[in-house]
């Protein structure tokens, strides 16, 4: 009885707080809105410390810190979606701990052990629950971990200490198109990370990297830039902040590639395909192959699936029509549906994707 009064009081407050919030929730654009919590923990003498909750937006830093200088920094990207059961589910949470781990390894910092990357991801979510999009609203709740060095160093070195932060953020599609075609184009003058470069570890560095290209193509209209394999410039790699595919005589081909980060959503969507049989070809995809290309996407957390229209090679002038109707391509469809239907509750998770956040 005890129970059931005080969930029947957490969820009057939840709406009371709900109705406080005045977000417009079906045009939230992929952005930052603050919200009432953070978490964060601190890496000190060899091992993590306790979890910390914060209301505080800032962070202070000492201004040799190693992230400031040397780029000592690595993140995640994953969302917590309310379902049309009423529940919390976040999405593959165990595989962006595993990810964040090899980044971590890839940048010489400190690991952060799986329990400790989900206990955080739980609370952070729990603590923000007011800020999770309502079910309908096709937005979602955007979870960014991060890790940064915080040792002063001038010296050229990885850090001793370091700190790993959670936040959160109610967000609307990436591609403000949303589930729309979008046209993209290949550059060969920018290169976004080296052939066995940081491409498959999730760092700032990468997207400090690729701002100037992004800004150029977004310059001449373009929603993102294909980026080309960076040794021979042939085969596609990913593109902007999302893997790449296309589908080519009804199979799912995306590219591998080393220099490119190994997508969640690609690996889920790879997945689906194959309960779907629908074959999936993961290999190097040359530029020209582009021309029997019958779909094409982005996909990423953010992105989820954002289909692409048209490639522009703007170096040769070639021109690869995708979507000449300007509508996403069926399998594109069935799998984005998929995948949302997974993450809402809708369809049964028969790989266990989901963690439902409980009490909230
Ligand atoms: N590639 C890059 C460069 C990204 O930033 C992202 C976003 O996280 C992806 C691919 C997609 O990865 P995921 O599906 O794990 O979000
Ligand atoms: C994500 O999809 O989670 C990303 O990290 C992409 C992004 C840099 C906005």
């Amino acid at each position: 009885m005890q129970r059931f009064c005080k969930t029947v009081l957490q969820n009057i407050a939840t709406k009371i707080m709900k109705e406080d919030l005045n977000l417009d929730w079906a045009n939230l654009p992929f952005g930052y809105v603050p919200t009432d919590y953070n978490v964060r923990c601190y890496y000190r003498d060899g091992k993590w410390g306790d979890i910390e909750v914060s209301t505080s937006e800032t962070i202070d830093l000492h201004i040799a810190a190693t992230s400031l200088h040397y780029g000592q920094e690595i993140f995640e990207g994953l969302k917590a979606f309310r379902g049309r059961d009423g529940k919390v589910r976040v999405f593959r949470m165990e595989e962006n701990a595993r990810r964040i781990r090899n980044s971590a390894e890839g940048l010489c910092m400190a690991p952060i052990p799986e329990e400790l990357f989900c206990e955080m991801v739980k609370k952070v979510v729990s603590l923000n629950a007011r800020y999770i999009p309502p079910y309908g609203s096709g937005a979602s709740l955007y979870i960014r971990p991060l890790e940064i060095g915080i040792t002063p160093s001038v010296g050229v070195r990885s850090s001793s200490e370091y700190v790993f932060i959670i936040l959160v953020s109610p967000v609307g599609p990436y591609f403000k198109e949303g589930f729309k075609p979008t046209n993209i184009c290949i550059m060969r003058q920018y290169d976004r990370v080296a052939p066995k470069g940081t491409g498959r570890f999730k760092t700032g560095g990468n997207y400090a990297a690729s701002m100037k290209s992004g800004n150029h193509a977004h310059e001449l209209g373009y929603s993102a830039v294909l980026y080309l394999d960076p040794r021979e410039k042939k085969y596609l790699d990913e593109c902007g902040p999302a893997n790449f595919f296309a589908i080519k005589d009804g199979r799912y081909i995306t590219p591998a590639s080393e220099s490119i980060l190994p997508s969640v959503t690609n690996k889920s969507i790879m997945q689906l395909c194959r309960d779907l049989d629908i074959p999936v070809e993961e290999r190097h995809i040359t530029v020209d192959e582009l021309e029997e290309a019958s779909e094409a996407g982005a996909c990423g957390t953010a992105a989820v699936i954002s289909p692409v229209a048209e490639v522009d090679d703007l170096d040769t002038g070639k021109k690869y029509v995708i979507a000449s109707n300007g509508e996403p391509g069926p399998i594109s469809t069935r799998l984005y549906n998929k995948l949302r239907a997974i993450q809402l509750g809708e369809e049964e998770d028969t790989h266990g994707w989901n963690t439902i956040i409980e009490g909230i």
